[in-house]
């Protein structure tokens, strides 16, 4: 199939371009490189040459659009976004602007194009801060995101739902699958492609920066939750496991279905596990800073992927923490500037 795939020179996006290419794909990338790394389009590039293409643009961009759905495509995976939440609470417009109304014209594109297979990035912060009672959290918990961050992810869904329709009624049975994905960590065992977010707020990839530097220091946002050791817990899963949900969502389509569904391992990790764990793989001693609760972190939140397992018939292959741990730092290790080094 040829896919396009938008935020491919992204952490997550070109991993699932690796797992696509590896598939033998066809992958056009739409990137605008805002945040993304043209030393990821080199590499995918390298290992598979003739089979990428690569397209500078802004997908709010209609020509730019439709130099990448020249000559057609089999399916999308809209990666592109902005994907951090303090700031889209800070800068909500940027947010707004940038992750649902720059979509306007990738979905008028996949409506005259009729695309038949749709994937999007979504996120388990459309739950926003679900009662503790529903941990392991399913699709069905109500959808109440707490920052214009989480927000935009679901009118992203809601957008492409209608484009589906839309699309029904010319008769062509679309199938989309919105992956909800929980706290994406790791990067690929070969150690070439890497997370490289800046700034980085993510926790493992925070910890390990840390474990780099002369006095490794990190704050841990609440210690006083109600968990066995009292930090916040949360689901890790896998970069190759979220390329992997991917691929099997375009391969595993059900003409016309719209599907949400939960990608995690469905196992709680506490913050000072992770930094336990980084210890462990870096060998380093990491001094630990309480700091307060952050407003709106919810004390559990995990998944219950059972129907991704079920109709996707995925099932993750990084399950120990430390397998994420040690691949994330193969790649931090050895790009203490990221793509830059
Ligand atoms: N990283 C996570 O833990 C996580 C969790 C849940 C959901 N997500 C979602 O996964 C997706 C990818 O996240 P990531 O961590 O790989 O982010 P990333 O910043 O590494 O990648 C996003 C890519 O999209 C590109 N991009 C952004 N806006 C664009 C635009 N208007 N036009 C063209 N390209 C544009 C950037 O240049 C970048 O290459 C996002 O949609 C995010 O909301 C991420």
């Amino acid at each position: 199939m040829k896919v396009l795939v938008t935020g491919g020179a992204g952490y997550i996006g070109s991993h699932a371009c690796d797992a696509l290419l590896r598939a033998g794909h066809e992958v056009v990338v739409l990137d605008n490189l805002s945040r993304g790394h043209h030393a990821a389009i080199e590499i995918l590039t390298r290992r598979a040459p003739g089979q990428l293409t690569f397209v500078k643009g802004d997908m709010g961009d209609p020509t730019s659009v439709e130099r990448a759905f020249a000559g057609g495509v089999d399916a999308v995976m809209h990666f592109a976004a902005f994907a951090n939440v303090g700031e889209s609470s800070a800068e909500p417009a940027l947010y707004y602007q940038n992750n649902t109304a720059a979509m306007v014209p990738l979905i008028d594109a996949i409506r005259r194009h009729k695309v038949q297979r749709i994937v999007y990035s979504s996120s388990c912060s459309v739950y926003g801060q679900p009662a503790q009672h529903l941990i392991p959290l399913p699709e069905s918990a109500p959808l109440a995101p707490l920052s214009p961050y989480g927000r935009t992810k679901l009118i992203g869904e809601q957008m492409l739902q209608d484009v589906v329709e839309a699309v029904a009624a010319d008769g062509v049975k679309t199938a989309l699958t919105c992956l909800r994905y929980f706290n994406v960590a790791g990067c690929e065992p070969q150690g070439e492609l890497g997370e490289d977010h800046n700034p980085e707020l993510h926790l493992l990839p925070v910890v390990l920066r840390a474990a780099m530097s002369d006095e490794p220091k990190v704050k841990l946002f609440g210690t006083d939750y109600l968990t066995a050791d009292g930090t916040c817990v949360r689901d890790y899963v896998h970069v190759c496991d979220i390329a992997d949900a991917h691929v099997k969502a375009i391969d595993r389509i059900v003409p016309g279905e719209v599907a949400m569904l939960n990608i995690g391992l469905g196992r709680g990790i506490s913050n000072l596990e992770i930094i336990h764990a980084a210890q462990k793989v870096t060998g380093r001693v990491i001094a630990i800073e309480s700091a307060p609760r952050r407003p709106g972190d919810p004390a559990r939140l995990f998944a219950n992927p059972a129907s991704a397992n079920e109709r996707l018939g995925w099932t993750p292959k990084f399950t120990q923490l430390e397998q994420i741990v040690e691949t994330a730092w193969k790649w931090f290790a050895a790009h203490p500037r990221g793509y830059r080094a």
